[in-house]
């Protein structure tokens, strides 16, 4: 039975918006609307025209029924013909028979025999801006439909079509900014960029160079402040993988429970009150790194599904048995001996093996000495622009920098420097000045120096956290399990913020 005409447009209708809200892709969309049009309501070549908002120039995007060389003879000036005139004014327009109409341009050259096709176009118009106009030819017969339906349709059509192409600027628009953002991430974590001449640290980016290109799983080891979590960065950012996130986790800063969710996700009614699917770490560095830093102190329970998660390559959210593919690839660190750890029975042996494929060790500041003058020299450039001052560092002082043991490594070195730029008021560091500043870093010394909002907030609040972790074991005798109960943190969290700050223990 044949469709009325009424219910063929409002198909036409239905199916034009469905298909502009299949992809993101302009072309596609635009040509499968105008192939419904064309299929459905008789109304031929059809074209989608959009204003370019650098050139003001008009140009065909989606076309049904004409060829390729006549899609790119397709572009109009605003003003030129029936098109042009449509942009100007913003009014829709029929045209009874084209070959009558001297504005009629027939730039794409598609109509040889103009006589008995019939013209429309409307303007593809958002938000009171003209974005393009919409074209298609007609030849009416006496039973299908008239001028009014038709324009009424292509009104419609080219509202959809205007909501689309918002999205669809708004869109690229991001997609821009991402892809710019990545770029910048990639040359931040580049190679280059990482300080240091001394054979130990080059051999370090000879690795570096060498597995970022793999898929293998690296294990990072080092003391506090060496270029643990930089080194796992860098990787990622100079792998196959870098367009895909990084997902950075601080094993050691969630209590046991917590953990485990936050790696793996949770299913709603997993557990009480989990009224939503929680998304895990592993999920969300799909395409992705997962850096899983202090991985030395996360608890069996974990240890025994990451083993999964290495040898299998899936996992499970809690509270599921659907397992889903770990499309990912792990980095992972620690500044704790591994294998003692394996041999006290607090680390899986098989686990070990497994994080262990390739490992690489970042050497402590102290043994590569010679590097000391080239970071001193990068981040005195560094907070110098920063702080716009122009503050030099004196020999003494450089030997001073070099003579000094660094516990706490770069970072140690680099927030030494940042304070001695902000505090210098000559405009140059004298060893004095480094003996003074760099005194208030040593780890059993109390209230450090904070200068409020100048320092880096994270700086700040790790100063709070640390003197009031002092305060707390002062109070209860150094026994750790009443202080973590004081601060209301667990006992390994404690832990790991006594080796975190380097805070000494008097028992
Ligand atoms: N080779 C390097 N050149 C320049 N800056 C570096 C280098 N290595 C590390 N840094 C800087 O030193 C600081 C500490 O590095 P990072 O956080 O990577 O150390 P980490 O080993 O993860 O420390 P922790 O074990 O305490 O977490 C960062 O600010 C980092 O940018
Ligand atoms: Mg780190």
């Amino acid at each position: 039975m044949e469709m009325s005409y009424k219910s063929k447009e409002l198909t036409a209708l239905l199916e034009v918006s469905r298909v502009l809200t299949e992809s993101f892709d302009l072309e596609k969309n635009l040509t499968s609307a105008m192939a419904i049009l064309s299929d459905l309501l008789e109304m031929q070549r059809g074209c989608v025209y959009l204003l370019e908002p650098l050139s003001g120039e008009l140009k065909i995007v989606a076309a049904h029924g004409l060829r390729p060389d006549e899609i790119r003879k397709g572009k109009y000036r605003i003003g030129e013909g029936i098109v042009g005139r449509v942009i100007e004014t913003a009014e829709p327009m029929f045209v009874p028979d084209i070959g009558d109409e001297p504005k009629f341009l027939n730039r794409t050259g598609s109509r040889p025999g103009k006589e008995g096709i019939s013209f429309l176009c409307h303007p593809i118009e958002l938000k009171g801006e003209i974005l393009g106009v919409i074209s298609v030819d007609r030849i009416y017969s006496r039973e299908h439909g008239g001028v009014d339906d038709d324009l009424r349709v292509l009104g419609i059509v080219s509202s959809l079509i205007a909501q689309f192409v918002g999205l669809w600027r708004i869109f690229k628009e991001a997609d821009t900014e991402r892809e710019e953002l990545r770029r910048q991430l990639k040359d931040r974590f580049s190679i280059p960029n990482l300080v240091g001449e001394s054979p130990k640290f080059q051999s370090v980016l000879k690795m570096v160079a060498k597995v970022a290109v793999t898929d293998a799983t690296v294990l990072l080891l080092g003391e506090s402040g060496t270029g643990k979590e930089l080194i796992a960065r860098t990787i990622h950012y100079q792998s196959p993988r870098a367009k895909g996130p990084f997902v950075a986790v601080n094993c050691a800063a969630l209590p046991e429970n917590l953990l485990e969710m936050e790696l793996f996700g949770a299913e709603k009614g997993a557990y009480t009150g989990a009224t939503e699917r929680r998304i895990g770490r592993f999920e969300k560095a799909k395409g992705g790194t997962i850096f899983l830093d202090e991985i030395g102190e996360i608890p069996p329970s974990v240890q025994a599904k990451l083993l999964r998660v290495l040898q299998e390559k899936c996992f499970e959210r809690l509270g599921s048995s659907e397992s889903i593919k770990a499309d990912l690839r792990i980095l992972a660190a620690t500044n704790r001996n591994l294998l003692d750890e394996v041999k006290r029975g607090n680390f899986r042996e098989d686990l070990y093996w497994r994080l262990n494929v390739v490992s690489i060790r970042l050497p402590a500041l102290r043994e590569r000495r010679e590097d000391i003058p080239h970071l001193v020299n990068y981040y005195l450039k560094r907070f110098n622009r920063k702080y716009k001052k122009n503050i030099r560092v004196s020999e003494e002082a450089m030997e001073a920098f070099m003579e000094y043991h660094w516990p706490g490594n770069i970072r140690e070195l680099a927030n030494t420097l940042e304070r001695l730029v902000i505090m210098t008021e000559s405009d140059i560091i004298s060893a004095e000045d480094f003996r003074a500043g760099a005194v208030c870093m040593e780890a059993d010394t109390e209230p450090v120096l904070s200068i409020a909002g100048e320092k880096a907030l994270s700086t700040e609040v790790e100063t709070i956290e640390k003197n009031r972790i002092i305060k707390a074991l002062k109070e209860n005798n150094y026994v750790q399990a009443r202080a973590a109960k004081a601060l209301g943190i667990t006992p390994r969290q404690l832990g790991y913020r006594i080796k975190k700050y380097g805070i000494r223990l008097f028992e």
